[in-house]
């Protein structure tokens, strides 16, 4: 990739210094910039400048977490710049201790030039980012949002799906509890308007009233059923029954096998769909389906790479 593409692109960059907190911060205006660098990136696979030499991303992760954090991380290693990973046992930290969220976030900030946050709190990142004078990337707080990775999903879809249809989309399982499917339904609703939703869920996993209150506001076409017919998709976002946050865990066992993707399912798919999870799976997505080149999972996780340098070199630039 050229550095002169990329420099040119971050000419127009609306997000330096700004946190990432909700998907709602996105116009299509930052979507289009976003994915211009995003592309650029991808096309080079990932090889850059050491744009970030000598800045410090400090990974703050509250609740466990494979992709996300490795992703954040490869993401600035690859861009030259260093990470404090605070990224499991946070019972070793003085949050063990009883040291405050704020006491937390306002000593990092002294040693860092970007704070990336997954905490079990709703509205953690947003508190976050009130206190800090850097900028907060919400990697997933609670049963909130998870934009990171709401971006990842859509420009996965848009790298693989004819945009010039209107697409027929179906996010299924886990909508109460799942916060990429919190930021990607609006995500959906905004960028992409001619799409038809489809929230498949049992009833007690229903899609929350705030999010359907975005759907209607940007007048998505939506229907919500209990039962899935993988039928006439073009795309299919699997998720995992949350388990971690049932109070009762009857209420898990009861819903917890709603859905799975097999072999038998795949075949009444079209053949061009596009199967999608943020992973972990837990049995919603059989491994024998894996190798269908409709499996687009784990290309997710290498779009997740390039996007999350596209978003430091934005925040930080
Ligand atoms: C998701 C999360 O943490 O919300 N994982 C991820 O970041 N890719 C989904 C999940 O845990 O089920």
């Amino acid at each position: 990739m050229s550095k002169k593409q990329i420099e040119k692109i971050l000419k127009r960059n609306p997000l330096g210094g700004h946190s990432i907190v909700s998907v709602s911060q996105f116009d299509n205006e930052i979507i289009e910039y976003l994915y211009s660098l995003y592309t650029l990136l991808k096309g080079n696979n990932g090889e850059s400048k050491r744009y970030m030499k000598g800045k410090m991303m400090t990974a703050l992760f509250f609740e466990p977490s494979t992709r996300t954090s490795a992703s954040f991380i490869a993401a600035m290693n690859k861009l030259g710049g260093s990470v404090v990973p605070i990224t499991q046992g946070v019972e070793y930290s003085s949050i063990s201790k009883g040291e405050s969220f704020e006491d937390t976030i306002v000593t990092l900030e002294q040693l860092s030039d970007v704070i990336v946050l997954r905490h079990p709190e709703m509205g953690s990142a947003k508190k976050a980012a009130e206190i800090s004078m850097v900028p907060i990337i919400n990697a997933g707080d609670g049963v909130g949002e998870h934009p990171s990775q709401a971006l990842l999903d859509l420009f996965t879809i848009m790298d693989e799906c004819d945009l010039e249809k209107d697409l027929n989309i179906a996010l299924v399982g886990d909508l109460r509890f799942g916060r990429t499917v919190h930021s990607l339904a609006k995500l959906i609703a905004s960028v992409l308007p001619k799409s038809r939703l489809t929230l498949v869920s049992p009833s007690m996993l229903n899609m929350p009233d705030y999010i359907m209150d975005e759907l209607r506001r940007h007048s998505t076409r939506y229907s919500e059923v209990i039962s899935f017919n993988p039928e006439n998709f073009d795309v299919v976002y699997m998720t995992r029954v949350q388990k971690e946050r049932f109070t009762d865990l009857n209420e898990y066992e009861q819903v917890k096998d709603s859905y799975r993707i097999t072999k038998d399912t795949i075949s009444l798919m079209k053949d061009n769909a596009v199967i999608m999870h943020p992973l972990p799976r837990v049995g919603e997505i059989d491994p024998e389906i894996d190798s269908d080149p409709r499996a687009a999972y784990f290309r997710q996780v290498k779009n997740g790479l390039f996007l999350r340098m596209a978003l430091l070199l934005s925040v930080l630039s």
